[in-house]
């Protein structure tokens, strides 16, 4: 199929509802493999900037498709950005929007994207003057309130952050290498970086994982640098991972911290409900030569399982909104609704409960979130307080990000990592 063809009902698809790692991949693959990368550019980045795109095809249109006729929005957002965002002459993005009207079956259609487009190109300007504040900011309305109450001073670099391309950093597996050591061996290959954190390095540029050298011999794992902090938080509070330290890793898949835990030494236990996401636990450890114990199961649902109930640590990083991590899941601009959060907001409280059951007298739990929102962050840790004896917070050996009446938020910034929420929790002896 035609990559912008594909790429609209891709993104009709998504505004209809449907996530996108979900349904990336079998899109993909109806494009020729040389057009992959531009697909990818395409939707990503239409998704990224889809609340301004949208206020933008608000005034372009005289008056609002029909919701049958919902995949020429998608044709328009994503036309509207190739025409600002990518190196194609604007005659030929143009034309090539026109022409996908009839592979929509909408041939009637193409008349009107071509004088919408074209309105575009000469009324730019004071179309982008007429956006509302969340369309230019290109955030969700609900989320646009929510960021200007509770981040006043940052909300432009969050803003800014949601709208670009993260920047692609490694983290090295100190079993393998030492950081020193593979930069230098970037150096030869042409490829720069910069040291980010204290196990990572971020790419000047980003490039495929298969011209990651030593990607495949598991020298390096693609993490983001505020998702080191996982890792680098855990070291703190006990001095350095000792050998054979005792962790659950509750919600595992992929398995990112979970590896990097175990390239410190310690002894993890991870587990998930999704088999076929544990599955990709399992492939990142071999890849890395680590020895990981797997498990599939509900972190709510902890008694009902065959683990012990004695763990130096367990680390909870809940399923959230990923209103951290935007950039890298731009659908949540799109399908995300402010209604959602009080149910992710159930979902943590009930694996923050079951998980300190695993704790032992003395050990710690790590709460994690790629969310921005207090709702899923502090407020879960403070009721989760409130209501257990044996909890009290203990304080991360890093200052990053702003602190919070409980735990730290680091924030996205365009040149280094995503909006993460850690808490460091101890069980009274
Ligand atoms: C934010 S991701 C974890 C990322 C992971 N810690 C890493 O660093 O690679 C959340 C994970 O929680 C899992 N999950 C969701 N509900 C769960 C539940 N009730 N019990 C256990 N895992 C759950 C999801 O399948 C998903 O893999």
């Amino acid at each position: 199929m035609k990559l912008r063809v594909s790429a609209t009902l891709l993104l009709d698809k998504v505004q209809q509802g449907g996530s996108l790692n979900a349904l990336f991949e079998s899109a993909q693959n109806e494009v020729d493999e040389s057009d992959r990368a531009f697909f990818r550019e395409l939707v990503y980045g239409s998704l990224r900037l889809w609340p301004m795109y949208k206020g933008i095809t608000r005034q372009l249109l005289e008056k609002p498709l029909k919701p049958k006729d919902s995949a020429l929005e998608a044709l328009l957002v994503l036309a509207l950005y190739e025409l600002d965002e990518c190196s194609t002459p604007p005659y030929a993005s143009v034309s090539a929007a026109v022409e996908v009207c009839a592979s929509l079956k909408r041939a009637w259609a193409a008349k009107l994207v071509n004088a919408c487009l074209r309105r575009y190109q000469r009324e730019k300007e004071a179309l982008h003057q007429h956006l509302g504040d969340s369309e230019q900011a290109a955030l969700p309305g609900w989320l646009y309130k929510v960021l200007t109450k509770y981040y006043p001073n940052h909300l432009e670099s969050l803003a800014e952050a949601s709208r670009h391309k993260p920047p692609l950093t490694l983290r090295v597996n100190s079993r393998k290498s030492s950081r020193d050591d593979y930069l230098k061996q970037l150096a030869t290959t042409g490829l720069d970086a910069i040291p980010a954190g204290s196990f990572g390095l971020t790419l000047h540029s980003a490039v495929p994982v298969s011209n990651i050298p030593l990607f495949y011999d598991g020298v390096v794992s693609v993490q983001d640098e505020s998702a080191q902090l996982a890792g680098r938080l855990i070291a703190g509070a006990f001095g350095d991972v000792p050998v054979g330290l005792r962790v659950l890793d509750v919600c595992s898949a992929p398995g990112s911290k979970a590896c990097h835990l175990a390239e410190l030494g310690a002894a993890v236990t991870a587990l998930d409900i999704s088999p076929s996401r544990l599955a990709r636990v399992e492939d990142n450890a071999k890849r890395l030569g680590l020895s990981i114990k797997t498990l599939v199961g509900d972190g709510r649902e902890l008694d009902e399982l065959a683990i012990e109930t004695d763990f130096d640590l367990v680390l909870l990083d809940v399923p959230c909104s990923a209103t951290g991590v935007m950039r890298r899941n731009p659908d949540v601009k799109v399908i995300r609704l402010k209604s959602d959060i009080s149910q992710f907001a159930e979902l943590q409280q009930a694996l923050l409960k079951s998980a300190w059951q695993k704790v032992r007298p003395g050990g710690k739990l790590l709460y994690v979130t790629c969310s921005l929102l207090p709702a899923e962050n502090e407020d879960i840790v403070s009721q989760f307080l409130t209501a257990t004896a044996d909890a009290k917070t203990t304080p991360l050996s890093e200052s990053f990000g702003i602190e919070k009446p409980v735990g730290r938020q680091a924030l996205p910034s365009i040149k280094s990592g995503d909006g993460l929420y850690y808490c460091m929790l101890e069980k009274v002896a």
